[in-house]
């Protein structure tokens, strides 16, 4: 396949960014998104160029580092991670835009790589469950319905990409938080902690800059792990809930 990239390059944070143009030669369609811009990448060093940065890692859709918008669209035109998208998806000869997450709360830092951490401070404010150390306990010693162990298990597999915020009109991280709402919240190990844990992580992603969710869904039809829009009413139930204890 032969593709024309117009690629986002910014060098840092401060400065103005804009899309440049480079043409990809002979690329396979059984390569994933990201080996496409390894190839990319691989010509520009050798031509003494600077190469475009780009966050990855698992490159197995289980780490969440791989966001790109491509075409205006989080992950690419399918619900899945960047790194999983194969370049069988596009045309020969067609031009693809790849810029990265836009959101207040995730600033650019290079290039296609934005600054993610406001994830880390919401996750710092509640995203555990306190337990007692010392010997494991016995695995059968506290019994979870099966329904509530799924829907924790489901709603556990956010892997924090962002894409969610990024598809999001308001820039609002509502469904990230309240799949993690949701994991802990449906444990009998995550009730000690269930009031203070969604009152400090609300206040944490206001505070970051992210918006309002106004039910538009847009975050739930990004999502590659499929997280349903419906943990965001769980979210402000425990909120409300919380709210009526006093917190
Ligand atoms: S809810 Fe989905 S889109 Fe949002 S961070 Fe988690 S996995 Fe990514
Ligand atoms: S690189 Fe880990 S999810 Fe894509």
């Amino acid at each position: 396949m032969n593709l024309t990239l117009k690629i986002w390059r910014q060098p840092d944070p401060v400065s103005e960014g804009a899309l440049a143009t480079y043409q990809v030669e002979d690329i396979s369609e059984d390569m994933s998104f990201l080996e496409m811009l390894d190839v990319l990448n691989e010509r520009l060093n050798s031509e003494g160029e600077e190469p475009i940065a780009f966050d990855s890692d698992c490159r197995e859709g289980i780490c969440g580092m791989c966001g790109l918008m491509i075409n205006g669209d989080a992950h690419g035109p399918l619900r899945t991670t960047t790194c999983q998208l194969h370049m069988r998806t596009f045309k020969d000869g067609e031009t693809i835009t790849i810029e990265p997450w836009r959101s207040t709360a995730f600033p650019v830092l290079k290039d296609l790589c934005v600054d993610r951490r406001a994830f880390d401070r919401i996750i710092q404010q509640g995203g555990y469950v306190s337990v007692n150390t010392g010997a494991a306990p016995d695995a059968h010693a506290m019994p979870v319905p099966k329904a509530q162990a799924d829907r924790a298990f489901d709603t556990a597999t956010c892997i924090g990409c962002g894409a969610c915020v990024a598809s999001c009109p308001n820039g609002s991280a509502s469904l990230f938080l309240g799949a993690k709402i949701t994991h802990l919240g449906e444990l009998p190990q995550g009730q000690a902690e269930r009031d203070t844990r969604v009152v400090k992580m609300v206040a944490q992603h206001d505070h970051e800059g992210f918006g309002g969710c106004t039910n538009i869904g847009e975050c739930a039809a990004a999502c590659p792990k499929e997280i349903p829009l419906d943990v965001i009413s769980q979210l402000n139930k425990d909120l409300r809930t919380a709210v009526r204890h006093g917190y």
